[in-house]
């Protein structure tokens, strides 16, 4: 079934790569530079339809289908996350990473990932309790301390209030790191620290779909996946983020959730 799920994410970067030089239907959403594009809406409606194909009866939670939390029952049975096109901007201003995202839950919880760099053609994926996978290859996080590690972040425009106390984070990641960067896309941040790349991510707000699959893989790869307060996720909506490769030790770390509680919630 994964090889099935992994080729529906090739074939939809093949759609987003076919965008180049078309007009991207853009249209603004709720907030400041949120944005969705036709491409967005023409993948999900691929992947829900070839998705369905590959698993009658599994249940869809997406970016573009306007839920973003589980409803009645989706703790039962498949349940397929999808983020058609995750760092929308990035896409829009042509700029690498980003990815198509694709989260399989069984009875709630995380059962399958896959996330797909179309222009970079990296196919990451893990099952539960199979190990994760970077175009076939197993991947392992890095056993390389914080200090020695560079990181990654990521913060919607939604508000000033969240983007400073953000800021005011980062720099404290930053002295403590080898430095942080921001790439625009969670899904991808995710697979950076899970294939040993980075030490890690953090983000104070992800939608589900944004670290539905990534999350899997990272916590594959032996990495691991909490909140701002260290704890582990629910997989059922919205969450703070905190996401650390093996090597990289919670003493190392600012009291991030600390930092989440001055956030008006904005
Ligand atoms: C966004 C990207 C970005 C993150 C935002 C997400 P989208 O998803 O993952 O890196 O900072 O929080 O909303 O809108 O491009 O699918
Ligand atoms: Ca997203
Ligand atoms: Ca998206």
């Amino acid at each position: 079934m994964i090889q099935k799920i992994e080729e529906a994410a090739r074939e939809a970067g093949r759609i987003i790569l076919s965008a180049h030089g078309t007009d991207l239907g853009i249209e603004n959403k709720e907030g400041h530079a949120n944005f969705v594009t036709m491409y967005d809406r023409k993948v999900q409606d691929f992947l829900t339809a070839r998705l369905r194909e590959i698993l009658p009866g599994a249940k869809f939670l997406g970016e573009e289908n306007g839920m973003d939390v589980f409803a009645p029952g989706d703790d039962e049975g498949w349940l397929f996350v999808i983020d058609p096109i995750d760092g929308t901007t990035n896409f829009i201003h042509n700029m690498h990473p980003f990815v198509t995202s694709i989260g399989l839950m069984k009875d709630g919880k995380p059962y399958a990932g896959v996330v797909y760099a179309p222009v970079t053609d990296q196919m990451f994926s893990a099952v539960r309790g199979q190990g994760a996978y970077e175009n076939g290859s197993r991947i392992h996080s890095s056993k390389a301390s914080l200090a020695d590690s560079i990181l990654l972040s990521g913060s919607a425009g939604f508000s000033m209030n969240a983007f400073q106390i953000a800021q005011e984070l980062t720099r404290e990641f930053q002295s403590r790191s080898q430095g942080v960067r921001i790439t625009g896309s969670a899904e991808y941040n995710l697979c950076m620290a899970a294939s040993g790349r980075t030490g890690g991510y953090y983000e104070m707000r992800l939608g589900l779909w944004d670290f539905a699959a990534g999350g899997l893989i990272l916590e594959e790869a032996g990495g691991r996946l909490t909140d701002y307060y260290g704890r582990p996720l629910s997989f059922r909506g919205p969450s703070s983020v905190l996401a650390l490769s093996e090597g990289a030790a919670r003493s190392e770390l600012p009291d991030t959730g600390a930092y989440l509680d001055r956030w008006d919630g904005t």
